[in-house]
Order: C-alpha cells, then structure tokens, then sequence
C-alpha cells in the first residue's frame, strides 16, 4: 500500500521509516511519498529515508512531492505531521506567556493556542486537499495541538483520527517494569490529548497499577516530574503534560532560567540535517531518541495497519466524544482506548471519571471549543475568550494582553489579522 507523509521533510522522518523498516510485516508499504514545501528539507530527509529502507532490505520506495494532489493520490493513509512557522514560531509559544506570569508550552496553554491559530487553516485546507485527490484515505493527525487540530477536522467531516505518542509510552515502560511485552498491557488512559491520567493497568485481565505505584512508583514520577506522594495517593499516572497544570509556578520559575526547548530543538535540527546530509548514514539517529516524539512510529504503524487490515484491536486515539464521557458535548474531541478496524475507531466504554479529572477535562474541552472559534474565524476577542476560558491562564488583564501581543507576533500566518 501507499502512504503518504505531509510533513515529510519534517527532521522526524527517519523515526517514522525507522518503524515501517522494523514493523514491515503488520503494515507492508509499497510506497512512501514524503510532501513538504521546503525542497531542500525534502531532498536530504528522503534520501537519508532511501537508504534506511535499503540498509533494512525493505522493497518500498520513497517518492517525494511539494503538491499534497499529486502526493497523496493513491494514498489509503495520509499522515501530517507539520509545524507552522517551524521552531521560530515554536519559540514564541514558549517566550511569550512568560512575559505574562504564564507556562510557555507549545500545545498547552497560551503557546497551544497560539499554535492552534497558526495551524487549524493550515490543515483544513490540506484536508480538503487530501478528500479530492484521495477520497477513501484515513487522514491520521500527528499535528499538535492533536485535541483542536482532530476536532477541527471531524467538524469540517473529514476522515481523521487523531494520534499522540504519550499513551505507547506509557504502555512500552510499564511493560518494562512488568517485564512483559507491551501488547500484554493495557491502558486504563482518559482525558484530552495531552491531559490525560492512567487510572489502571492491566496485565492479563488484573489491574497491576497499585503493585506498579509501590514497585516503581519512584521512576514513574521522576519521568512525568511529579512527586511519588501525590501519584501514589491518587492512585493514577498523570501524563507529564499535567506537570503544567499541577506545578504551574514552579515550571514558570524552572522555564525562565533556561533555554527554550525549540532553541533546544533548532540545535538538534542543524545536527540532525548535517547527519541526513551525510551518505554514509542509514539508520536512525540516536539524538533523535532524545525527541519527545521517540518512538511516534510505533503508533502510527498499529494504528494504520487496524485501518487497513481491519484489525478489530484496541488503541488509544483521539475522536468524537459522542457520549463516551456523558459530562461532555457529543462533539468535542476525547483521548481514549478505542477498537479500531476498516471503519474507523469506536471508544469503549469509560468508567465514570472522578470529579478531580473530570473538572480539568471539561474546563479544558471548553477552552477547545473556544480555540478552535477563534482559529476559525479570528478576531482579537475570541482568541482572549479562549484565554478566559484556559485554566492556565484565566485572568482578564492577562488574556486581553496575551492575545494582543499572540496575535501581533503571529500576524503573517493568521489569515484574519
Ligand atoms: C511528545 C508529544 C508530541 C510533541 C513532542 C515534542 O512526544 O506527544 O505531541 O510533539 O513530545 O517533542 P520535542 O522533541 O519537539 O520537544
Ligand atoms: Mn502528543
Ligand atoms: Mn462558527
């Protein structure tokens, strides 16, 4: 089959092909076609993709475009994965709410939405792209903020699922911790993209989370940086998006005496690029290990083979709410385990949620809804409603300045200022 990658001069490439070379027998791909507008991106991260194919024995080609028509025609799965304005933007989202007092993070927060403004048309108009040229395709979204960016696809009646790496994680070092392979494991996973809680884990159809918090409940905090008191006596694993909710000052106090993680990220770009460009190179990177996106891969490959294959097994992905959590619209967008075949992802059932999560998820959903308003149809006033409505965020003087001075440092990619 043919997949198509929008986004595809993105430095994260080779972790993708890295995976369909390691994963070929649960998804054979004939072709993959990289799309991105930057040519010299393209050319050095699909020749760098060629030769890992090569090196991995694997038959596929890897074609490249600049049109998403001519990209994606054939496709039966079309995966994005952009970023608007690159790190540049990137480190905006992060400065920016500082200056205010506020978290300075590119999916939460003031920065997400920021990201979420730049980013919606920009999608919308490459959906619309990939029904004409490709009409059965699964649009599978990687494009962060996944919450908003899948919720403003589903409404505009796309094909779309939307996908986060946090829950494989999760999966992956647990099953580390059990010493058991990860399809062994499963995910008691709730919330919103990157606002979610684990609130069990099961091993062969016992709840194994209580003996995880007492056996590695150490480690488990020290990776989402939360303390081991508060997790284990809540008794859930909050993902480390949380951290920004839970420990908002002290993150604020933490991110003003370094560098930016996209300063961070642009650095790592420039060395990954020069690697990409050298011939000898064909396999992945390990500095790309070091990317919070390790391992997307994985994900992505189920996902797209349970599409295809119509698989029938159970993945954590983002849809419709449509009565899953009944505290929520029918329409806002959930993260969640949900059976996935050639029909599209249905959730199972959810235990009802504690007040203490499900607050914060309905607090956010709001602010979603909010976002995607203001990414919609612009204007000054809907971006400081969303900011109103943000629990980070939340003070009047504060929204009314973030969103001025948002909307003034991104004017060149909001199609309304
Ligand atoms: C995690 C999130 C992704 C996000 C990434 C950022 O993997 O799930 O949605 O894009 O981190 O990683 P970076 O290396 O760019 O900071
Ligand atoms: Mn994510
Ligand atoms: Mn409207």
């Amino acid at each position: 089959m043919k997949l198509a990658v929008v986004g595809g001069g993105s430095t994260y490439t080779p972790e993708l092909i890295d995976g369909f070379a390691r994963l070929r027998d649960e998804l054979p791909l004939s072709e993959i076609v990289l799309i991105d507008p930057d040519e010299r991106r393209l050319s050095l991260v699909s020749a760098m993709a060629s030769r890992q194919l090569l090196r991995a024995g694997h038959p596929g080609a890897v074609n490249t475009a600049t049109s998403i028509e001519e990209g994606v025609a054939g496709a039966q799965a079309v995966l994005l994965q952009l970023r608007v304005g690159g790190q540049a933007a990137r480190n905006v989202d992060e400065t920016l709410p500082l200056e205010c007092g506020c978290v300075g993070q590119e999916t939460t927060g003031a920065g997400g939405l920021a990201k979420a403004l730049r980013t919606v048309p920009v999608v919308l108009d490459i959906a619309e792209r990939v029904a004409k040229a490709a009409p059965d395709a699964w649009i599978v979204d990687f494009t962060n903020p996944v919450g908003i960016v899948t919720r403003a696809l589903l409404q505009a009646g796309h094909r779309a699922i939307g996908l986060c790496n946090v829950a494989i994680g999760f999966q992956q070092r647990f099953a580390a911790a059990l010493g058991v392979t990860p399809d062994r494991v499963s995910l008691g996973h709730v919330g919103l993209n990157h606002l979610t809680w684990e609130r069990s884990v099961h091993l062969d159809g016992a709840d194994v989370l209580p003996r995880l918090l007492a056996d590695h409940g150490q480690r488990i905090a020290d990776d989402i940086g939360l303390p081991v008191s508060l997790i284990r006596r809540l008794g859930v694993v909050p993902s480390y998006y949380l951290r920004y909710f839970y420990e908002h000052d002290a993150v604020v106090a933490e991110q003003r005496s370094k560098p930016s993680r996209a300063a961070e990220v642009a650095a790592m770009e420039e060395s990954l690029l020069a690697m990409y460009a050298d011939p000898a190179v064909d396999t992945k990177p390990e500095l790309l290990e070091r990317r919070g996106g390790a391992y997307y891969s994985e994900s992505a490959v189920a996902l797209i083979a349970s599409l295809v294959n119509d698989r029938g097994d159970t993945q954590v992905v983002n849809l419709r709410n449509d009565g899953t959590l009944p505290f929520l619209a029918d329409d806002a967008v959930i993260e969640v385990p949900a059976r996935i075949g050639s029909s599209g992802a249905v959730a199972l059932p959810v235990d009802p949620v504690e007040p203490l999560y499900a607050g914060l998820i309905a607090h956010v959903t709001a602010y979603e809804a909010l976002a995607l308003e203001a990414a919609l149809h612009g204007g000054v006033d809907r971006v400081t409603d969303a900011l109103l409505a943000n629990p980070l965020i939340g003070q009047a003087s504060v929204s009314l300045e973030l969103a001025r001075r948002l909307v003034e440092a991104n004017r060149r990619f909001l199609p309304w200022a």
